[in-house]
């Protein structure tokens, strides 16, 4: 018998439902972006969000049903993002979620953001061997996560101050590219020579499997202002690709050496800055290096969206997790962590 599930996901600026039978054949995935909303302000508004979500959420449900070809009777379960996330812009997917699970009488299904993200990677494949190691990187997180089998994570590693996608995002603002900088850098970055600006690399004390970006995005302001106050010309391309470099050469080198010393034969990459062209090519390499599979998602389906919601919802569906109608918005949910 299959098990087919509607995904709901309004974490932060895109609204998004979708129909997944099996955890893995994407019947549907409805993404609508509010990027141009929130492009003139150089970030996402968490007001303007929540009230684009609440406008949207409707509309994107029914259109992920009717695309996916199902009915209410045909689902099994209606899972939701709970957190982490904006609180109003997580509220707004989360209310619709419970009043479909009531109103159709089905199981409710509480998703980690994070998980989501991490379950992006199995929509097109159902074996992989454990233990897993994933990087997760967003626009809030640079993780390395040990996953020991299906729903058990161990928090590796974090990073101690701006996640990646976060330095992408405010080194593209300050060059005056626009938002949202990742995918924007990782364009211009191809025509760039990563060797011209010296960029550091945090990797820390020995051993850690921790994270540090804010030096990193510092030293990029630190050579625009004084290029600019020189009166030279700052060549973009070169400083976007000295800067991903940097960037990408700290977390490669370290979720290799957390595979390596975990026995992980498998690195997962997850999370927007996973459709990082670098990254990913430099992820595989290396990994291959040392025997070990590397796995990503499509790009679509590594930024934000239902799918993935819903095929970590089908994991938690087999092990009969089911969330309350009392269940609520929890922006700063940590991995790994029940709180119904
Ligand atoms: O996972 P996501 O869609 O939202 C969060 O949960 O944060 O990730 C968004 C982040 C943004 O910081 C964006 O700049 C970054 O992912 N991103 C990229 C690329 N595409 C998106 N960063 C680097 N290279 C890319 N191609
Ligand atoms: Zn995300």
């Amino acid at each position: 018998m299959s098990i087919t599930i509607l995904g709901i996901e309004t974490s932060c600026d895109e609204t998004s439902a979708a129909v997944v039978v099996d955890g893995l054949e994407i019947k549907s995935n409805i993404i609508a972006s509010q990027v141009e909303l929130h492009q003139k302000f150089g970030g996402v508004v968490p007001e303007v969000a929540s009230r684009k979500h609440l406008e949207l959420v409707n509309h994107v449900i029914i259109e992920a049903m009717e695309k996916a070809g199902v009915t209410n009777n045909d689902l099994d379960a209606v899972s939701v993002t709970y957190g982490p996330g904006l609180v109003g812009a997580l509220l707004v997917g989360l209310s619709a979620g419970k009043a479909m699970a009531y109103g159709i009488d089905k199981p409710l299904i509480g998703v980690n953001h994070i998980e989501g993200h991490i379950y992006a990677n199995f929509l097109d494949k159902r074996q992989l061997e454990f233990p897993v190691l994933c990087l997760v990187v967003s626009g809030g997180h640079s993780d390395l996560v040990l996953i020991e089998h299906h729903g058990s994570y161990k928090l590796l590693g974090r990073t101690r101050d701006d996640a990646a996608g976060e330095a992408f995002d405010k080194v593209a603002r300050a060059m005056g590219l626009g938002y949202p900088g990742g995918p924007l850098i990782d364009r211009l970055a191809k025509e760039g020579d990563a060797g011209t600006v010296q960029i550091p690399r945090a990797y820390l004390e020995e051993g850690s499997l921790d994270f540090s970006f804010s030096g990193t995005k510092t030293a990029v302001l630190n050579y625009l202002n004084r290029t600019r106050q020189k009166g030279e010309e700052v060549n973009k391309a070169d400083l976007a690709a000295s800067f991903q470099q940097a960037v990408v050469d700290v977390l490669v080198d370290k979720a290799v050496t957390a595979a390596c010393k975990y026995n992980a034969r498998t690195i997962m990459l997850a999370g927007g800055v996973a459709a990082n062209g670098l990254l990913r090519q430099q992820l595989q390499q290396k990994g291959n290096e040392k025997d070990i599979q590397v796995t990503y998602p499509p790009q679509v389906l590594c930024t934000d969206n239902a799918a993935m919601i819903a095929c970590a919802a089908y994991y938690k569906y087999l092990r009969g997790d089911f969330a309350p109608l009392t269940l609520n918005a929890n922006p700063g949910l940590k991995l790994g962590v029940k709180k119904y």
